[in-house]
């Protein structure tokens, strides 16, 4: 959470960092700053609130021109939301300025320290710290370098800096340590960011920082150093995105356009993984070793990810006979694990850099356990630190909730499944095959559910006003149960709540009264009867059904006030098209009550605190 970039070049060092922030957006928008070096020394504008308000403010009140700066946008940790609070934090003497992503978890006794030498504070941020610590070591050690190594090894935590120095204007120091920090190398010119998003405007030419690492970049040159000060090596990776995929294009909202844009992804991955109506993900021998034989799976997952591996999970029992089980990230890693090495950790992420999700990766191979990474972003720690990764090639998901990365997911698990299953003798070749041709059909049927959007729409004007919603499903479609409430209140702030359709009537009917929407996920499956025994226990007092069903279900039509009908899709596949009109649905509730569902309040895409 929160993006930082840092500038130092020939062109508008603003119009590069207001840019860079705004494609940064979704890590955090509380409020939004700039610092530029000019020859008088180092000068800031900051502004509680989105981006924009920064935008304004520098349009009505230019700053000079200058040709190096930094720049940040907040989602807030330490101390609320307000323009002291907002990055950058110049140093008590104004000799440098930071912007900072992460927390520093021993902020307070330093800043008891920096407080006996005399140093005032101004903000209640864990930052500040950082400016003031570098400025007193820089007035002790005399030496610039030494000063930022003393510093970073000084400070605990998680942290990506960047950081003007007002005696040097050919020079914006990175830092990073467990947040992620990449940074672009052009002509004359040298940008970091938290994200290459900020970066390929200006070059596709990157360098990935690992934890502990120091950059000195300057227009010219680039020099990396440890924490202890020796250079370091670095390779230069070319980014495999095009600017369009950081764009919005003719779409409203990113939300919108990733939501359009699963039909592409899922024909991506059947191109990538799948030949001659095959999945060929276990002809790799390194993932091959890593699952064959393993007599128990744990899948690490936040959020979303998390409904995806609870997908998995089904699949994987299922098909592929292998017992699994699904932990939230944030509670598999600070507990004792018990596990032997025929455990395999799977950890699925988006973006691969969630902090929850990295803990529990660690916590795994602390205890000398495989880690099997099923991501979105190449090159993000979780992809680095794993024993194998599987890309789930979503390309770039920008909106806060995770739309395309979900489907993509989900692709990828059924396709590992089924493959699986295949080389243990647990489907033949015809099976195996038959699935995979209907696989191939799934860009052509999400094309057609997403014809449904005015219908959605229409829907979605029916319940916008209400304060609750349900959602219920059962067997492989209890998580897209899950999924669909999680969308609906983080875009649109409606209260949702996701259950398992048959633990109903176990305590949750209780809260169902004809003001309730009650969305029920009952596609034709092994598991539909029962389902419809529950939406009729719904139906029967007064609850308003949306039902997201096969099309020519006349059962489930005739207890629905709302149908969604959707084509009929072999069972294993029915997560994957059921979960696109709810998607919508959470889309058109958010327009309708007036949020903006790319940026919720309070929520940020990348979630890189604890
Ligand atoms: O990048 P990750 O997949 O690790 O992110 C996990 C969650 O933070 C994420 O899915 C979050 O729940 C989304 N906002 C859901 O739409």
């Amino acid at each position: 959470m929160c993006g930082i970039v840092g500038y130092v070049g020939h062109k508008d060092a603003e119009s590069v960092l207001t840019v860079g922030l705004q494609k940064l957006e979704y890590r955090g928008y509380d409020s939004a700053g700039i610092a530029l070096l000019l020859p008088s020394g180092i000068i800031v504008r900051k502004k509680a609130g989105k981006i924009r308000e920064l935008i304004s403010s520098l349009e009505e009140d230019p700053l000079p021109k200058s040709t190096i700066g930094i720049a940040h946008t907040r989602w807030a940790t330490h101390g609320g939301v307000c323009d002291v609070n907002a990055h950058p934090h110049v140093s008590q003497d104004g000799l440098f300025a930071v912007v900072h992503n992460g927390i520093i978890d021993n902020f307070s006794a330093l800043k008891e320290v920096l407080e006996e030498e005399g140093y005032e504070f101004r903000s209640e941020t864990d930052t500040e710290v950082i400016s003031n610590l570098l400025e007193r070591n820089y007035k002790l050690l005399g030496d610039l370098k030494g000063a930022v190594l003393k510093t970073v090894r000084e400070l605990k935590g998680s942290f990506a800096l960047a950081v003007l120095f007002r005696e040097d204007d050919d020079l914006v120091i990175g830092v990073r340590k467990d947040s992620p920090l990449v940074v672009g190398l052009g002509e004359g010119e040298n940008i970091i960011a938290s994200d290459p998003v900020a970066i390929l405007p200006h070059t596709k030419r990157v360098v990935y920082m690992e934890d502990e690492e120091v950059v000195f970049v300057r227009r010219n040159s680039v020099d990396f150093y440890d924490f202890e000060g020796n250079p370091i090596q670095k390779e230069v990776k070319i980014l495999d995105y095009n600017e369009e995929d950081a764009e919005k294009g003719p779409y409203p909202h990113f939300m919108l356009k990733e939501i359009y844009e699963q039909p592409r992804v899922l024909a991506v991955n059947l191109d990538m993984y799948v030949r001659d109506n095959r999945p060929v993900l276990l002809k790799d021998l390194n993932l091959r070793r890593l699952l064959l034989n393993r007599s128990r799976v744990v899948i690490e997952a936040a959020g979303t990810s998390y409904h995806a591996g609870l997908v998995g999970k089904y699949l994987l029992e299922t098909y592929a006979g292998v017992p699994v089980e699904v932990e939230y990230s944030s509670e598999f890693s600070h507990r004792r694990l018990v596990a032997d090495s025929k455990t395999l950790v799977v950890a699925i992420s988006q973006s691969g850099e969630t902090a929850d999700t990295i803990d529990g990766l660690r916590h795994a191979k602390k205890h000398g356990l495989d880690v099997l990474a099923i991501v979105n972003r190449p090159e993000s720690t979780i992809a680095r630190e794993s024993d194998y990764v599987i890309y789930t090639n979503a390309g770039i998901e920008v909106g806060v909730a995770s739309t395309k990365a979900y489907i993509a997911q989900v692709q990828v698990l059924t396709l590992l499944a089924l493959e699986l299953a295949h080389v243990k003798g647990l489907i033949t070749d015809d099976e195996l095959e038959y699935m995979i041709s209907h696989m191939k059909s799934l860009p052509r049927i999400v094309e057609k559910v997403l014809s449904l959007d005015a219908h959605v729409e229409h829907i979605a004007g029916k319940i916008f006003r209400s304060t609750n919603a349900m959602f219920l499903g059962r067997g492989i479609n209890y998580p897209t149960a899950l999924e669909g409430a999680l969308k609906l209140k983080e875009v649109s702030y409606m209260h949702a709540i996701g259950y398992a359709a048959g633990e109903m009537k176990h305590g949750p009917l209780a809260l169902v009264d004809d003001n309730l929407p009650v969305i029920v996920v009952n596609p034709k499956s092994s598991v539909y009867e029962l389902t419809v025994s529950s939406t009729h226990e719904v139906a029967s007092r007064g609850g308003r059904v949306i039902s997201v069903i096969t099309e020519g279900d006349r059962r489930m039509a005739e207890i629905s006030e709302y149908k969604i009908h959707i084509p009929d899709v072999p069972e294993i596949f029915t997560p994957i098209v059921s979960i696109v009109p709810l998607q919508l649905l959470a889309y058109y509730v958010a327009i309708l009550r007036g949020v903006d569902p790319d940026k919720p309040r309070n929520l940020a895409k990348s979630v890189t605190v604890r």
